[in-house]
């Protein structure tokens, strides 16, 4: 099992949205700017994301090659997940990196996300085996 966490100052990441507005969009990806935009304070969930793909860097143990190739979903009830896709998620099918769980947590001052990449299989196989967080409903 390998796991990542990451831990981001709420208020540190809104002065860093209001410096930089491209921030956004290039970090996140179109479903979760839509995501946090719906929320009423939507600093603190760009921030669990922020966290997130961190997160999820330590725990692939390549960190961040693109902050858009690791996108945090949210199932129906608002369970995270993590999709990986471009040469991110070639380079984790190649390294037979297995589902990725995340979970998220976030306060007024904090939010914090922990990655947890359930079993590494054959590199061999993983073509086949391997099935990411967000396939598995
Ligand atoms: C899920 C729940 C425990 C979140 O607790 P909370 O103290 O309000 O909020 P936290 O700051 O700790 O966590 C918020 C994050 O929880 C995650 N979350 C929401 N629903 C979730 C669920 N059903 N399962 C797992 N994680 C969930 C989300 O990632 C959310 O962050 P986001 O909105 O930025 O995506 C709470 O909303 C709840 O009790 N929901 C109803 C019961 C339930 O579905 N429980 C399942 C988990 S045990």
């Amino acid at each position: 099992m390998f796991v990542g966490i990451d831990i981001i100052e709420n208020d540190r990441f809104a002065r860093a949205m209001q410096r930089r507005p491209q921030l956004i969009e290039r970090v996140f990806t179109r479903q979760e700017r839509a995501h946090c935009l719906a929320k009423a304070n939507p600093a603190r969930h760009f921030a669990a994301r922020f966290a997130a793909k961190e997160a999820v860097g330590k725990a692939l143990g390549m960190g961040v090659p693109s902050w858009q190739e690791i996108e945090v979903t949210s199932s129906a009830g608002g369970k995270p997940g993590v999709r990986l896709s471009g040469a991110t998620r070639a380079s984790a099918l190649s390294a037979g990196v297995g589902p990725v769980s995340l979970s998220l947590s976030h306060c007024n001052f904090a939010s914090v996300a922990v990655a947890v990449i359930n079993r590494m299989v054959d590199p061999g196989k993983s073509n086949v085996e391997l099935r990411m967080a967000d396939e598995q409903s």
